[in-house]
């Protein structure tokens, strides 16, 4: 087993990564559950994964109980968030009971928000089931439910207990979802990590099939990498947190025009991203053309988009810097991009001129 530890003082918390980790989830959980009965938050979708963790904790003696969403982004809604809030108290929920957030990004974002509320705050854990949570949204504590203004928009920073992953939970996902969660492995490649990006280049092909060491290594150096960033800028203040918005500008204006519907997956808008970051950068002459050739080329080469025909946007360039404007990182009139000095060198630009922007995306391919 390979754990990482999130380092922040009396906050830290541990991530736990082995396959075959779910079935035996109580050897983790006992402990916390202090003899209580543990709530377990999941959404219809997981139901096998729910029987096999009941199963551990039922064999380990502890008592749970399940709620059940429907699944999908509409779930991360005030209604649910009050229909959690309210089943929680139902069970008698105490602050220093562990919920267990069991799922993808949505059940995970919005249970971590419900326990960052119950009672002003009672702890999680979270235990992901993609590929994408495993190694993004699970661990760093950011918790959200979308309204009509825009996804994420309301939520608070509220760090887990503990973190298990289980990376045999993917073998029951669709090989698209696994890929587009994929594009959140290659990013820490891309921001500050050369050498994991050539382990990338050379291992993807295998994680995607399955590999089980692949899988292991891939989520355990991500999880490690962003529980270094988490620990510098918890609350993304200081702009090291913000890097891990590599392709996410560029992304949210084409899940946007797509919709944010399945016709381009959050991973699919993030991988197309990059690839547009790093294309805009080798026009500013800040990187070199060829890395963002390579970048473009390993997104291709396992499936992913590699800009805007790839995503099938044909959007203006002035209709998707009209979506990046909505974007919640916008301040003070500016939009602050991820930009790139090479693969492994990325840093925050604050000056970036969304009419560059705009004649940038005009020479992107429809
Ligand atoms: N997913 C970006 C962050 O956790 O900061």
């Amino acid at each position: 087993m390979k754990t990482v530890t999130v380092s922040l003082g009396d906050r830290s918390y541990p991530i736990h990564i082995e396959a075959g980790l779910l079935p035996r989830a109580a050897e983790h959980l006992a402990s916390l559950s202090r003899g209580r009965r543990m709530a377990i938050v999941t959404d219809e979708n997981v139901r096998p994964h729910l029987a096999v963790l009941q199963a551990s904790l039922e064999a380990a003696g502890v008592a749970s109980e399940a709620i059940i969403l429907p699944p999908g982004e509409k779930t991360k809604s005030w209604a649910m968030l009050s229909q959690v809030c309210d089943r929680l108290l139902e069970l008698g929920i105490e602050r220093s009971d562990h919920v267990i957030a069991l799922g993808g990004g949505v059940i995970g974002d919005l249970v971590g928000f419900a326990c960052s509320i119950v009672k002003r705050g009672c702890r999680f854990v979270q235990i992901p089931t993609t590929l994408l949570s495993q190694v993004d949204s699970s661990v760093g504590g950011k918790t959200a439910i979308n309204t009509s203004a825009g996804k994420n928009l309301i939520g608070a920073f509220h760090q887990p207990a503990m973190v298990l992953i289980d990376p045999d939970v993917l073998d029951t996902l669709p090989a698209r979802q696994v890929r587009a969660g994929y594009a959140e492995v290659v990013k820490y490649g891309l921001i500050d990590d050369f050498a994991f990006f050539e382990w990338c280049e050379a291992n993807a092909p295998a994680l995607l099939a399955g590999d089980a060491d692949a899988r292991v290594y891939a989520i355990a150096h991500s999880v490690a990498a962003k529980a270094r960033i988490v620990a510098a800028d918890e609350h993304e203040t200081n702009g090291i947190r913000a890097l891990l918005n590599l392709g996410h500008t560029f992304g949210h204006a084409l899940e946007a025009e797509a919709g944010f519907s399945d016709r381009l997956l959050h991973g699919e808008g993030v991988a197309a991203g990059c690839a547009l970051a790093f294309r805009y950068s080798a026009r500013q002459g800040l990187c070199e053309r060829q890395d963002a050739e390579r970048v473009a080329a390993h997104l291709r080469a396992i499936g992913l988009p590699d800009g805007l025909a790839a995503a099938g946007i044909d959007a203006p360039s002035a209709t998707l810097v009209e979506h990046m404007k909505h974007d919640k990182k916008m301040a003070a009139g500016t939009l602050p991009f991820l930009l790139a000095r090479g693969i492994g060198q990325t840093y925050l630009d604050k000056t970036v001129d969304l009419a560059d922007i705009a004649a940038f995306l005009d020479t992107e391919p429809r």
